[in-house]
């Protein structure tokens, strides 16, 4: 049978998505919601609210969808895959209480208590009790201290003051909302001393299958400094994750992680993203989420030998553990060329030029849009370059050899990605 899947999402991570589907022998025809300018040249593009329920079930029954892959977080914590799902439709994610894994960081920890899963220790605050949770930390002195909503925040529900006075200061921001709705409920954690990274693993409910590993870059600044992003850059493999290390992850985190979620009644199916970071006591979760990541996928996606869209039907299927699944050892490094301002305000509409001079490597699309025959920014991470290689090094030049091809006014970008995972390797 071949199949005509739906593709939900716009970004970088959609794109590699569409591109690792596309090539596919199983695909019929791929439509993606709303995608971009990338994601055209792997199938057909179309304007659909994706928030909207109702009209993403409409589509699916008028263009004989037989499944439907979700790339972002919202629609799948907002219940699309129950809702999708009751009407008898394949969905590739996880459900609503499956997804609660990164839609609320309370159900998180309480769920790692309960399954004996490696993370910092925690304590949870009403926003009535934002005052005692303020006291709570000045007495306990221990300084940094990292501060979570309990909701989806985009990224930016993370405080970590160092001090008394930045954390008077963080409750002062709380409570004036900046974190916004996201902070009804407040995760108070110990703060975890080591580096991170992040494991992907592809889930069908019962069993999983890790895909990768990779290093996220989220901050603006080279050397880590600087505002929060939704991520700068990416390699994979990621020289901290060694082989005896990703053993004990997959013992110690994901199995417990996905066992529990079956025992519980909400088996995890879909992407599992597991941030850890790794600490003197070994591995710690930092965070899940219920999907890939951005721009880690775009690292991952390329290095699976195996028919993209096959692994995902098995996993619909619940059949992952008779699929093999085979990945290249090549390294792979993604740098985002952003625009200027990112990730506060920001010009869109600029011209991109040079795409057509890109050999070897690859090109993502995020933040695009075209007018006429012209390619023009449209968003705050704008590109993402893919280069590979047989080593972290060689993928690194060959990324940042294409990056320099491409220009538009004000393009951003970090010059030190993956350079962290070369110091571990010298
Ligand atoms: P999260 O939204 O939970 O991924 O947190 C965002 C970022 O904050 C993480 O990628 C870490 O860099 C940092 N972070 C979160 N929790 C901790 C922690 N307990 N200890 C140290 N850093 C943390
Ligand atoms: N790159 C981080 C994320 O996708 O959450």
């Amino acid at each position: 049978m071949k199949y005509n899947v739906l593709l939900l999402g716009s970004g970088g991570r959609e794109h590699a998505l569409a591109w690792g589907i596309a090539k596919s022998s199983k695909l019929d025809k791929l439509f993606i919601a709303p995608g971009n300018p990338g994601t055209a040249k792997s199938g057909e593009n179309v304007a659909l609210d994706i928030s909207d329920f109702d009209k993403v079930w409409e589509f699916i029954q008028r263009h004989d969808i037989h499944l439907t892959v979700v790339g972002p977080e919202q629609p799948l914590v907002d219940g699309l895959a129950d809702f999708l799902e009751e009407k008898c439709h394949a969905v590739f994610g996880p459900k609503q209480q499956a997804a609660m894994l990164e839609g609320s960081k309370e159900f998180a920890k309480d769920f790692m208590k309960r399954h004996d899963i490696p993370t910092a220790a925690y304590k949870v605050f009403s926003q009535n009790e934002f005052d005692k949770a303020a006291e709570y930390i000045i007495e306990k002195n221990k300084y940094p201290v990292v501060l979570k909503a309990d909701g989806l925040a985009g990224g930016k529900g993370v405080l970590i003051p160092e001090s008394e006075q930045e954390t008077l200061k963080a409750f002062e921001e709380l409570k004036d909302g900046s974190l916004s709705g996201a902070a009804s409920r407040l995760v108070v954690e110990e703060f975890m001393e080591g580096e991170e990274v992040s494991v992907f693993a592809i889930c069908d409910g019962d069993s999983f299958k890790v895909i990768g590993n990779a290093q996220d870059h989220k901050r603006i600044g080279e050397g880590d400094t600087g505002l929060n992003t939704g991520g700068m850059g990416a390699y994979s493999p990621a020289p901290i994750g060694a082989k005896e290390l990703l053993e004990s992850v997959e013992e110690e985190i994901i199995k417990p992680t996905i066992d529990g979620m079956k025992a519980e009644g909400n088996p995890y199916q879909g992407i599992l993203y597991v941030g850890l970071m790794i600490t003197s006591d070994g591995p710690k979760v930092v965070e899940y989420n219920c999907r890939f990541g951005d721009p880690e996928c775009q690292v991952i996606i390329p290095a699976m030998k195996s028919d993209l869209l096959d692994v995902i039907i098995s996993c619909t299927e619940g059949r992952l553990s008779e699929t093999s699944i085979e990945l290249d050892n090549q390294y792979r490094c993604t740098v985002v060329l952003a625009s200027g301002g990112y990730p506060q305000g920001y010009e869109k509409g600029k011209e991109i030029t040079g795409l057509e001079n890109i050999d070897a490597g690859m090109v993502f699309h995020a933040g695009t849009k075209t007018d006429g025959n012209k390619l023009l920014t449209n968003g705050g991470r704008v590109l993402n370059v893919v280069g590979e290689g047989q080593s972290l090094q060689s993928a690194i030049l060959d990324a940042y050899n294409q990056v320099h091809k491409i220009g538009f006014e004000n393009m951003y970008y970090r010059n030190d990605i993956g350079a962290k995972g070369l110091k571990r390797l010298a």
